[in-house]
């Protein structure tokens, strides 16, 4: 998309507190403009192979973010939620993401299903490589028509609250049955090939009804519902919000997904359900060979589930590494005010402890650390330019002048 050379930033409002009607106006036309041509790219049909598909960087690597950056482009001006992030989910791992509200956590997911909301929202620059095992995607170039593929069936979602994802008047059994006709392409094929139909014409047989059914209560069982055939009759609610978020699980593993998105998953549930509920997801995720992005703002979640930790601030990547490192030597100052804002049994605290300040206006980021108006440790060289990716170790890494490259080379 960088190729088509779209001047992704010219929306700006003159003065960010006051907007006159016109200057309003100017803006939301030349926002129409810029979303318009994404818009031609994204809903264009038969795009040959070639253009949305490449080579992973590490075929260790499940995803790869590499320098994405999504953009709002509103009435008031553009807002750079994603604004140049790169991480990598290596297959088979959990993988935390953590941040204040607003940093851009669940932008990044939803830009790497491509459900960011358009036209507004728009992925203007970098790559989402995904490797879907015959092919690699570039998410941000693949046209929407083929995410349809994407979506549910390797790559599946759990939101926060359930209610929002299951439909109110249809049966539990009914909606995972759904998931499943939808995406089980093989129990159809001879059908299809018979009917010689798109899938989504396809009537299922008796035959592949009832294997169907037994695939969603088997999906029940896994989840711990222990009465799966009552469940599988029973309306959403009637179900209490752990049972129904155990549904949520069970129809986000029921097409094998080779990544599971987890964005807050557990936040609307109380604690000793919270850890029943992240139980399961990861034992299921063993048991189906998946890796997970796991949204949280619980670093003890991300403590006790991840193997890597990334840990955001207003839409970029201050630091990231494993679990043992950030952890154990939080290097960027925000980390190091996260795990002192933590709550813990053996700490002796008056009062807990928040990071003063706020975080930049989003529509106008400076060009400098975003962090230093907050940042307890600024030095002179703060006062630079938005500071780069310093390597620790060959799996951590940390944008902060507090760091330099010479002093952390390893050759
Ligand atoms: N549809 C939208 N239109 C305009 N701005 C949006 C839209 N959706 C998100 N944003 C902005 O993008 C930024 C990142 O939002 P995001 O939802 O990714 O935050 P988050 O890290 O998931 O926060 P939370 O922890 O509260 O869920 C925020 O500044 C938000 O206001
Ligand atoms: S670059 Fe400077 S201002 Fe930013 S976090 Fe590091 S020390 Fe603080
Ligand atoms: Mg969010």
């Amino acid at each position: 998309m960088k190729d088509e050379k779209i001047d992704v930033n010219e929306t700006k409002a003159t003065d960010s507190n006051y907007l006159s009607a016109r200057e309003s106006h100017k803006i939301s036309r030349e926002n129409r403009r810029i979303t318009d041509q994404f818009e031609k790219q994204n809903k264009r049909k038969n795009v040959p192979e070639s253009e949305y598909t490449t080579k992973m960087k590490n075929p260790a690597n499940v995803v790869e973010f590499d320098n994405l950056h999504t953009y709002f482009y509103t009435d008031v001006g553009v807002v750079k939620a994603v604004d140049g992030v790169t991480f990598d989910v290596p297959f088979g791992k959990t993988v935390g993401i953590v941040g204040e509200s607003g940093c851009g956590k669940s932008v990044t997911s939803l830009s790497l299903m491509k459900l960011v909301q358009r036209p507004q929202g728009q992925i203007v620059e970098g790559e989402i490589r995904f490797d879907a095992g015959d092919k690699v995607y570039d998410i941000a170039k693949t046209p929407i028509e083929e995410m349809y593929n994407i979506r549910g069936n390797m790559i599946s979602m759990i939101f926060q609250e359930p209610m929002t994802s299951l439909n109110p008047v249809f049966k539990i059994g009914t909606q995972i049955d759904e998931v499943i006709t939808l995406h089980s392409l093989d129990l159809f094929h001879e059908e299809m090939k018979a009917a010689e139909k798109s899938v989504s014409n396809v009537k299922p047989s008796k035959e592949s009804k009832l294997m169907i059914k037994a695939r969603t209560l088997e999906m029940l069982d896994l989840v711990g519902i222990a009465d799966s055939e009552k469940v599988y009759r029973m309306y959403p609610h009637e179900l209490s919000g752990g049972m129904r978020q155990r549904v949520m699980i069970a129809m986000a593993i029921a097409c094998n997904p080779k990544l599971i998105i987890a964005d807050e998953p557990t936040t609307a549930l109380d604690v000793t359900i919270q850890a029943q509920i992240l139980e399961i997801l990861m034992e299921l995720k063993d048991k189906i060979n998946s890796s997970i992005m796991l949204i949280t703002h619980d670093l003890g979640v991300i403590a006790g589930m991840a193997d890597y930790v990334v840990v955001m601030y207003a839409g970029r990547v201050v630091e990231k590494g494993t679990v043992f490192e950030v952890f154990k030597d939080p290097a960027h100052p925000y980390t190091i005010g996260l795990m002192a804002a933590r709550p813990g049994i053996n700490k002796e605290v008056e009062r807990l402890y928040s990071i003063p300040g706020k975080v930049p206006n989003p529509i106008d980021m400076p060009n400098y650390c975003y962090f230093r108006d907050r940042c307890e440790k600024r030095i002179a060289a703060c006062d630079g330019e938005y500071p780069m990716e310093i390597k620790l170790s060959p799996t951590h890494s940390v944008a902060c002048y507090l760091y330099t490259e010479e002093e952390y080379r390893n050759d």
